[in-house]
C-alpha cells in the first residue's frame, strides 16, 4: 500500500501537534541513560547539575561513581569540599562541585535533607537556575513545568515559529514551551525534547530522522539551519584550560607551591596566577598562609 505524506506545508501548529509522534520516538530512549531509571530526587539533582555543562556520554560514568561515593544528600553535605571536588573528576567546570556541596548543606540545614518540589524554591539553591529547577521538578516530582535549555529552545523556535532561536523572542519561546508541555508526563516530555534537540534538531538539523518533521514550520520554510551566533570560544590555551589543569594537579598533589605547580603544568607562573585568582574567588582553591588579599602566593590547595 502506498501512502502520500505531505511535507510541503506544516499541519496547523496547534500545540498538540506532534505530541504522539514525539512520545513514540522517545519510548525506546526512556532508559538510554542511568539517571533515567532513578526516581530519587537527589540522584536526579546530581545528574542535572552534571548535565549543565558536560555531554551526556561523559556524565554517565561520573554520575555512577559520584552516587556511590555520596549516595544521599546528607552524605554529600557531610563530605569535606576537596573530596567533592575530587569526585567531580572528568566533568570539568569544577565550580559546580562547590555549589552542589553548598546546595546539599543548605538542604540539610533548611529543608530537613529533602529536595523541594517547587521550581521557585529549587532556584534559591546555589548553582540551580531556572532550567535545572524545572528539570528536577518535572523529572523527580512530575511538576508540569517546561525545562528549556539551548537544545529545547532550538526545537521550539523551529517547530512552532519557523525561526532559529536567536531570531525568536524569549517570551514567545516560553509561551510555546508552556503550551506544548505534555501534562500527562512532563518529565518524559522534557527529556524527549532535550534528546531531540541534541541528537536530531541540531544546529544543522537531521530532518529525515525527526518525528516532528511533518508539522515543522522551519522545515516547511525550506530552512536548513547552520546559521547563528558564534559558538563557544577556543579551549586550547584558554583560562578554562589552565583552571582545569590547576585543579587536576591539586587533586593529585594536595598542597603545593606556586613554582612546583607551574613546573607540573608546564606554564610560567604569570599564566597560572590569573586562573588561580579566579579559582580562589570561586571557592575552589585556597591559598597557603602566604596568600594575601585573595591573590595566590606561597602554597595553594583545594579549598576545604
Ligand atoms: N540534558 C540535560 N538534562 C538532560 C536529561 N535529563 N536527559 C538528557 N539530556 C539532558
Amino acid at each position: 500500500m502506498s501512502r502520500t505524506v505531505a511535507i510541503s506545508s506544516p499541519q496547523p501548529s496547534g500545540t498538540g501537534a506532534g505530541r504522539e509522534a514525539l512520545r513514540r520516538w522517545f519510548r525506546p530512549r526512556r532508559d538510554a541513560y542511568p539517571w533515567r531509571g532513578s526516581s530519587d530526587p537527589f540522584a536526579i539533582l546530581v545528574s542535572e547539575v552534571m548535565l549543565q555543562q558536560t555531554q551526556a556520554s561523559r556524565v554517565a560514568p561520573a554520575y555512577r561513581a559520584f552516587l556511590e561515593r555520596f549516595p544521599t544528600i546528607r552524605a554529600l553535605a557531610r563530605a569535606p569540599r576537596p573530596e567533592v571536588i575530587r569526585a567531580w573528576s572528568g566533568l570539568g567546570y569544577n565550580r559546580r562541585a562547590v555549589t552542589l556541596s553548598e546546595a546539599a548543606r543548605s538542604l540539610v540545614r533548611d529543608h530537613d535533607g529533602r529536595i523541594p518540589r517547587k521550581p521557585a524554591t529549587l532556584e534559591r539553591l546555589p548553582g540551580i537556575g531556572p532550567y535545572t529547577a524545572a528539570a528536577v521538578a518535572s523529572l523527580a516530582f512530575g511538576v508540569p513545568v517546561a525545562a528549556v535549555d539551548t537544545n529545547v529552545r532550538r526545537v521550539i523556535a523551529r517547530v512552532h515559529l519557523g525561526l532559529e532561536p536567536h531570531e525568536a523572542a524569549a517570551s514567545e519561546i516560553a509561551t510555546f514551551a508552556h503550551a506544548w508541555l505534555d501534562r500527562r508526563d512532563p518529565g518524559a516530555w522534557n527529556s524527549a525534547l532535550m534528546d531531540l534537540g541534541r541528537e536530531v534538531c541540531r544546529p544543522r538539523p537531521r530532518c529525515e530522522a525527526c518525528p516532528l518533521a511533518r508539522g515543522c514550520h522551519f522545515r516547511a520554510a525550506g530552512a536548513t539551519g547552520g546559521r547563528g551566533p558564534a559558538r563557544q570560544g577556543r579551549f586550547e590555551g584558554s583560562t578554562r584550560q589552565v583552571r582545569g589543569a590547576v585543579v587536576r594537579v591539586l587533586r593529585a598533589r594536595g598542597t603545593i607551591s606556586l613554582g612546583r605547580l607551574s613546573d607540573e603544568i608546564g606554564l610560567p607562573e604569570d599564566r597560572i596566577t590569573p586562573a588561580l585568582a579566579g579559582l580562589m574567588a570561586d571557592g575552589l582553591v585556597a591559598g597557603g598562609p602566604a596568600a594575601r588579599q585573595g591573590r595566590p602566593s606561597g602554597r595553594v590547595r583545594l579549598a576545604g
